[in-house]
């Protein structure tokens, strides 16, 4: 069974789309905790389905290796198999990434490479492109920079804001998420192939 920390800063209705499914008896991973950068709202679904959280407040850009660190030391503590970052909004601090890297996986809405960053919806309909979409990628040190695990094309329809497309971008992404994470459960997708080379000394 594999065990998953899932880390979120808002609403958190995919963490709740991952809770649902991972309480089904035949789906092979289990989140262990719920983890976040402020008191989320998403705490709450953590809560409803009896999984333990935590909060490591965020306390701004210039002690963001502090709060990095914290974060680790707390996810060390429960040592998951699985790291997902479910609209976590703060970029890992690199300590972070590459103590638990490659296994840590970030769900996006947008079609990866288009759009990375915090506002991947926004800044869809600002480039009045005609179709956007949903990723789940490996976490590395970049920005939505790391290995595509899964993807899928949304169209963008005449009349749609920020809301209205983000709204239909997250059921796809649920989607994705929980395929993803049943796939790295049961070996189809091996995170181990996008370690990075260790660099000879
Ligand atoms: C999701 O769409 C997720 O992809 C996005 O935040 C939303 C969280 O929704 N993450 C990012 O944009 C990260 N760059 P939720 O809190 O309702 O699950």
């Amino acid at each position: 069974m594999l065990t998953v920390a899932v880390l979120i800063s808002g609403t958190g209705s995919n963490l709740r789309a991952l809770l649902e499914a991972a309480s089904a008896a035949d789906y092979p991973a289990r989140i262990i905790v719920v983890g976040a950068d402020r008191e989320a709202d998403g705490l709450a679904h953590a809560e409803a389905f009896g999984i333990p959280s935590f909060v490591v407040p965020w306390q701004g850009k210039e002690r963001r290796a502090e709060w990095g660190s914290e974060l680790a030391d707390q996810l060390t503590v429960w040592n998951p198999d699985l790291i997902v970052l479910s609209g976590l909004m703060r970029l890992l601090p690199a300590a972070v990434v590459s103590r638990f890297a490659p296994n840590i996986i970030n769900t996006h809405p947008a079609y990866l490479p288009e759009f990375p960053g915090a506002h991947g919806v926004r800044d869809a309909i600002e480039a009045q492109v005609s179709q956007t979409g949903a990723s789940v990628i490996v976490v590395d040190e970049g920005v939505d920079s790391g290995p595509i695990l899964a993807q899928e094309r949304i169209a963008i329809v005449p009349g749609d804001d920020e809301h209205t497309l983000h709204e239909r971008i997250k059921p796809v992404e649920r989607r994705l998420l929980i395929d993803v994470v049943r796939d790295i459960a049961n070996g189809a997708i091996d995170l181990a192939a996008h370690r990075e080379p260790t660099p000879h000394s």
